[in-house]
């Protein structure tokens, strides 16, 4: 018996050592290179090159080659910190330019590409001399430069699922880039984003690895040129970065460099589809990633930099840091980070702290805490890539080919690829009676905050980091898609700024969708579509008119948007089309069918963020792969408008009333002795018992003045179309904040409740009269109710129809600018 217990024992001990060694792999952010099939590098090494890689690194000093695996941004680093520290390479960031600017003309760039390029060819004694390289963000095009053409940001490229027009992108691209003197590229991303709350979800292809994999080849091709041919990285050719490696689109939570949890067979299938066709196309160099990989930063991780990257997927360039990205592996700062280079990191990109990390690294090469050996690995590996770019060779920026050819930037050419791009990635969502194609004859109206915008159309890293803040003039040569609009509907078609209209038209477009962003100032909580103009608005009253409704929607990322959808009787998803506006035009006019189709699932509900095709239970609204055609027509009808957040949750969170705008599912109602009354707008200016007026606080008509005319009881209710769930809500300190005015009060009681349904009373309601009087003429006042008050007096939290209400005889002149969950206490009511 003693035996068989032990034995037992023994066993139990063993088998949970055995699990959590398996639950321990599958948590470990070591990668096994057994899972990764083994690549084949396309690219020989080239005997004359190693044979001079060798000379020059037997004649470069410690300092020298510390200077190559550092590079600084434009806006912290001069031509003369390059030539005193040695740096081979220097980066311009989102937000530098020439001259200390953000952005600047192409002229610019090339002076200062001659500039650096002098500094670094600048004799230091004996020392071997070294062309420099300039690394910049071309991701939608050389959309640093004014005058760029602004291809389509990756998320309405993957819609075109043409990776053969990739190539000729990736060649425009580099032609324009060459222009300028540059010679390396940030892109592409090959990130697959899988929670679309990410910021960065535009940069993305596609949530489906295989149209990223398929992208992926032709792209850098299109950038570098075929290996094995005379021009590869050189001559119209630049040197590409596939980028972030590895697990950024893949996030918990859709983070911005959050961490990746998930199994190695997921990163290896899902976030790392990229990179082996990147690879096998012969790409120069891969940046690592922000991310994290079960906890641990990819910049420090030594088994995916080197044991997959370069010994499974026989990756042969040079890598790079992101920005600053190594100061986040553990027991770095951003001045100081042997670990990252250890690991595997080739290339810091230090912005404004190279010059420390300079100093820091070229004592742990000399104290030993990094070797000799892996100095000169790293500096091989970038000497290799500008051996084999022709950097030695090919003289200053300005005396390259295609340099200083500045009709090259944004040239017919370059523009008539991006339009054709435009046209191929509009995604067709909904055509109600064959509304498009727009019909000439038809009298056409253009409005929505994104008609006129090149901003709105051409999303984040444009010009500047997030794509905000620039004027109209920095886009010569560019067509916003109103004006694409105009030019191609003739004198039947207007362009109105606010809407209005003299003559009514028979269709109105409305241009409208997000506001530029970048990275994780893009990051959201839920998919809802929060939209900062009344466009909404407009599609409505259009449609009530009779006029057919065509919404352009511009997006980096599907949103749920099922009540613009419902008063749309066409929808194009436009993704953020860059500066050929004019590609929309021809679609919707019919000169050319849709062709596009969802390289991401659009949701049913805001709460399915990791919504991807193959999921289990996929139940998205527009499935992956879904888009509608002239030739391939499909009927949508009313689609449901439960979004699956709590009311309000489209604008600023928890905001029921404010800016004159109530929660799309909550309406103000007034009742005199039963009947509920329909407010529209909030607005009711005759009536018995209660009056209400639109009247301003601190901007136009931002709030509601209700007259109580003491006659008899009456109540303005706030009620939702669908009860509202505020049952979480009521667990903690969650009140409801109301910013009011009383003008003037005589009589009374006055009381505050909800309801669950209709005006049935649960409890007395709480009672208001003593203060309101108190607060009379006094200017605006905030009151919060604690949602618990209404739970005590018996109400059912997770079914409030009306969540809140005031009633009253007396004679009341009161006015509210807001009404939102808050937790403030900011006077408080007490429960009754
Ligand atoms: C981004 C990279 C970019 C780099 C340089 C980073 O913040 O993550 O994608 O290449 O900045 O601008
Ligand atoms: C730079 C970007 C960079 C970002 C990182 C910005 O200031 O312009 O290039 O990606 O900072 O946080």
């Amino acid at each position: 018996m003693r035996k068989i217990l032990a034995t037992a024992l023994l066993c139990t001990a063993a088998f949970s050592t055995a699990i959590m060694a398996e639950s321990e792999r599958s948590r470990s952010s070591v990668a096994t290179p057994a899972l990764w099939p083994k690549v084949q590098n396309p690219v020989a090494e080239d005997p004359a090159i190693e044979a001079r890689i060798k000379d020059l690194l037997s004649r470069m000093s410690i300092e020298q080659k510390v200077g190559q695996i550092i590079q600084g941004d434009l806006a912290s680093t001069t031509p003369e910190d390059m030539y005193k520290y040695h740096l081979g390479s220097v980066f311009n960031g989102g937000n530098s330019a020439p001259g200390g600017k953000q952005w600047a003309p192409a002229p610019e760039w090339l002076a200062d590409a001659d500039r650096f390029y002098d500094a670094s060819m600048r004799p230091h004694g004996n020392l071997p001399l070294i062309p420099m390289t300039w690394g910049s963000d071309a991701v939608h095009g050389h959309n640093n430069v004014t005058g760029a053409t602004l291809f389509p940001h990756n998320i309405g490229l993957g819609a075109m699922r043409n990776p053969e027009l990739m190539r000729k992108i990736g060649a425009a691209t580099a032609v324009e880039m060459r222009v300028t003197g540059l010679d390396w590229t940030f892109a592409p991303t090959l990130a697959v984003v899988r929670d679309d709350r990410w910021g960065r979800t535009y940069e993305s292809y596609s949530e489906n690895p295989e149209v990223v994999a398929s992208y992926a080849g032709p792209l850098v091709e299109g950038l570098q040129g075929k290996v094995g041919t005379k021009e590869w990285l050189k001559g119209a050719h630049i040197v590409a970065t596939a980028k972030h490696f590895v697990g950024d689109g893949g996030t918990d939570g859709g983070k911005d460099q959050g961490d990746n949890i998930s199994s190695e067979e997921e990163l290896r299938d899902i976030q790392a589809a990229g990179y082996r066709p990147a690879i096998e196309a012969g790409v120069q160099s891969v940046m690592a990633s922000y991310n994290s990989w079960h906890g641990e930063k990819m910049h420090g991780n030594k088994s995916m930099l080197t044991d997959i990257l370069r010994g499974r997927l026989s990756f042969g360039g040079f890598t790079v840091g992101d920005w600053n990205g190594h100061g986040q592996v553990a027991g770095c700062k951003t001045t100081n980070c042997p670990a990252a280079f250890n690991a595997g990191l080739d290339l810091f990109m230090a912005p404004d702290s190279w010059k420390d990390l300079w100093i820091n690294t070229v004592a742990q090469v000399k104290d030993g805490t990094i070797s000799q050996t892996r100095l000169d690995e790293a500096v091989a590996r970038i000497l290799r890539v500008k051996l084999r770019a022709g950097l030695f060779e090919s003289g200053r920026p300005s005396s390259r080919p295609l340099a200083g050819e500045f009709d090259k930037i944004g040239s017919p050419e370059h523009r008539a690829i991006a339009r054709q791009a435009v046209r191929e990635s509009l995604v067709l969502l909904k055509n109600e009676d064959a509304v498009l194609p727009l019909k000439a004859g038809q009298k056409i109206l253009v409005t929505g905050d994104g008609a006129s915008s090149y901003m709105k159309q051409s999303g984040g890293w444009t010009l500047s980091w997030q794509g905000t803040g620039l004027p109209d003039s920095e886009f010569p040569g560019a067509t916003t898609i109103g004006k694409g609009l105009l030019d191609a509907g003739g004198q039947n078609t207007i362009l109105s700024k606010d809407g209005a209209y003299r003559e009514k038209p028979d269709v109105a477009v409305v241009v409208f969708g997000e506001d530029p962003y970048a990275e994780f100032q893009g990051d959201i909580p839920d998919l809802i579509f929060r939209d900062k103009s009344d466009n909404l608005e407009l599609l409505r009253k259009y449609k009530s008119a009779g006029i057919k409704t065509v919404a352009i929607f511009l997006s980096g990322r599907p949103l749920w948007v099922n009540h613009h959808l419902n008063a749309s009787d066409a929808f194009v998803a436009a993704w953020l089309p860059g500066s050929e506006g004019g590609g929309v035009a021809d679609v919707v006019f019919g000169k050319s069918d849709f062709k596009g189709t969802l390289p991401f699932s659009w949701p049913k509900l805001a709460t399915q963020y990791v919504l991807n095709v193959g999921d289990k239970d996929y139940d998205p609204l527009f499935a992956y792969g879904y888009g509608l055609s002239y030739a391939k027509p499909g009927k949508v009808g009313k689609l449901s408008e439960v979004s699956g957040l709590a009311a309000g949750a489209e604008l600023p969170v928890g905001t029921w009333f404010e800016r004159g705008k109530t929660a799309l599912s909550l309406d103000f109602y007034r009742a005199g002795a039963n009947d509920l009354e329909k407010l529209h707008n909030g607005i009711g200016t005759n009536g018995d018992f209660v009056r209400s007026f639109a009247v301003d606080r601190n901007r136009q008509e931002d709030s509601r003045r209700f007259l109580w005319t003491g006659t008899g009881e009456a109540t303005v209710a706030l009620a939702a179309t669908q009860p509202l769930d505020l049952s979480r809500e009521t667990n903690g300190a969650v009140a409801i904040e109301i910013d009011y005015r009383v003008d003037a009060i005589s009589g009374g009681p006055v009381k505050i409740a909800g309801y669950n349904a209709g005006l049935k009373p649960a409890g007395s309601g709480l009672d208001v009269t003593s203060r309101l009087q108190s607060e009379q003429g006094k200017g605006w006042q905030t009151m919060s109710i604690a949602l618990s008050c209404f739970a005590k007096a018996g109400l059912d939290m997770s079914k409030m129809q009306i969540p809140l209400s005031i009633r009253t005889s007396a004679k009341l002149d009161l006015s509210i600018s807001r009404i939102a969950l808050g937790t403030s206490t900011n006077g408080t009511v007490a429960c009754p």
